[in-house]
């Protein structure tokens, strides 16, 4: 079946929050504490411009028609869903491998054969040969990258084609292929090597391979930059500038005058050419919505709200927030940090809250809270429900191949080429 996303304008989805109350996660008592945490030497002066329109502000007749699903989508309310998704599951047997990201629902998580972070499952998506079809309970550029990682015999699926990811579509091959010509205007593209997140398109990978890059994840992304650094004097880092920013100062001792961000939107990204020549990161002005939503105020709020806590927080987060935390990691480095932590220990956590939830339910006997009190679920990562993956396993087991993601040959080529160096990383 044809891929609805991949070549065409990406489609529409929700705005990048969803509401639940701040009491699904319980915060401990309040008591008054000392430390507060100035701001870093950095500021976002203006907020990058969203691919989502906000709630309540304008509105993108486009984004909310969404995605159809092509087919018969079973009631969100039929009560046997669970049991249809069992049974569909057992009926495919070795035949279907389900990857689940960490930021899945719990109701979608409970049927993945094996969950992680982006670096997990795109290595696991490339150990399982033997089965005929991925289903990925992710977002689509961790399908895209399944698909370029397995055979040609494999085919992929992405329950919900509406799984996309706001970061990702902040970064188009046009608007990179041109910033590459305004650094090669610079005099600087032959001595930049391209580094981009996982969290990108095919065509961005594409781009990064054809360019002698690596793709990284928040998991890697230190040794990333290590390995490009050591094949070119600069960075352009996609399209993550928080990530970027975060490694460049944080793991590797660069400044943040090192940094510049370049600004798509703007004539020459913004930048003149000198500050090109200067820069040794070249960060490209995107974020995720929702880790961009935690601040430095969050982080001294909940010092002081709860003495002790210890906040932990994914690198997708602003600098000021990531430097005002006491440890950072991906999402698989901040499970396995809440496992090691002592019984009794309270941790304020800046990251999806389907993840922060199911880590408080999993640890009773520690203190886990979500940093902000504004909650926020990644609205893309939540289309993938039990109604979509249903409907996609029993189509599968009835001979139907749907929602398949596959991505043009020759983009696949040089994105692998990008993806391999990044799992061969030292
Ligand atoms: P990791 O899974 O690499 O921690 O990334 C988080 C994320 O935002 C995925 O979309
Ligand atoms: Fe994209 Fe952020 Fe959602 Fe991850 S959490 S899929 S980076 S919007």
């Amino acid at each position: 079946m044809r891929d609805l996303y991949h070549g065409e304008k990406p489609p529409v989805r929700a705005p990048p929050c969803g509401k639940i109350t701040a009491t699904d996660i319980t915060l401990p008592e309040e008591r008054a504490l000392t430390t507060t945490v100035e701001p870093t030497g950095w500021t976002d002066p203006d907020p990058t411009p969203a691919a989502l329109l906000l709630l309540g502000r304008a509105t993108d007749p486009d984004s909310e028609r969404g995605v159809d699903c092509p087919g018969a989508l079973p009631a969100a309310s039929d009560p046997s869903l669970a049991e249809r998704a069992r049974v569909a599951r057992a009926a495919l047997g070795d035949r279907a491998f389900l990857l689940g990201h960490h930021y899945q629902r719990d109701e979608v998580i409970e049927f993945a054969d094996v969950t992680g972070d982006s670096f997990k499952l795109a290595q696991q998506a490339a150990a399982r040969p033997e089965a005929e079809f991925i289903v990925f309970c992710g977002v689509h550029f961790m399908a895209e990258s399944a698909d370029i990682l397995t055979g040609a015999h494999q085919r992929v699926i992405l329950p919900d084609l509406a799984a996309g990811c706001s970061m990702a579509d902040m970064a188009t091959f046009d608007q990179v292929s041109e910033a590459w010509d305004v650094l090669a205007d610079a005099g600087v593209a032959d001595v930049t090597v391209p580094v981009s997140y996982m969290n990108s398109s095919a065509d961005i990978k594409g781009f990064t391979g054809r360019h002698g890059g690596t793709i990284c994840t928040s998991s890697n992304a230190e040794r990333a930059l290590d390995w490009a650094f050591g094949r070119g004097e600069k960075v352009l880092f996609l399209p993550d500038q928080h990530l970027g920013r975060n490694t460049a100062v944080r793991d590797l001792g660069l400044s943040l005058d090192d940094c510049v961000l370049f600004d798509p939107h703007k004539p020459g990204g913004g930048l003149t050419g000198q500050q090109l020549r200067d820069a040794k990161m070249i960060l490209w002005r995107g974020h995720c919505s929702v880790h961009g939503r935690f601040t430095l105020d969050s982080v001294n709020d909940v010092r002081e709200r709860v003495p002790g806590v210890n906040v932990l927080v994914h690198p997708e987060c602003r600098h000021e927030v990531v430097a005002a935390a006491d440890q950072v990691g991906s999402t698989e480095y901040i499970i396995k940090a809440i496992e090691a932590a002592p019984t009794g220990s309270a941790w304020a956590i800046g990251t999806e809250l389907n993840l922060v939830k199911r880590l408080a339910l999993a640890h009773p006997d520690k203190r886990i809270m979500f940093l902000d009190k504004a909650v926020c679920f990644c609205s893309t990562m939540n289309r993938i429900d039990l109604p979509h993956l249903v409907w996609s396993l029993e189509s599968l087991v009835a001979g139907e191949v749907v929602n398949q993601i596959t991505v043009e040959p020759e983009t696949a080529r040089y994105a692998r080429a990008a993806l391999d160096q990044m799992l061969a990383l030292p």
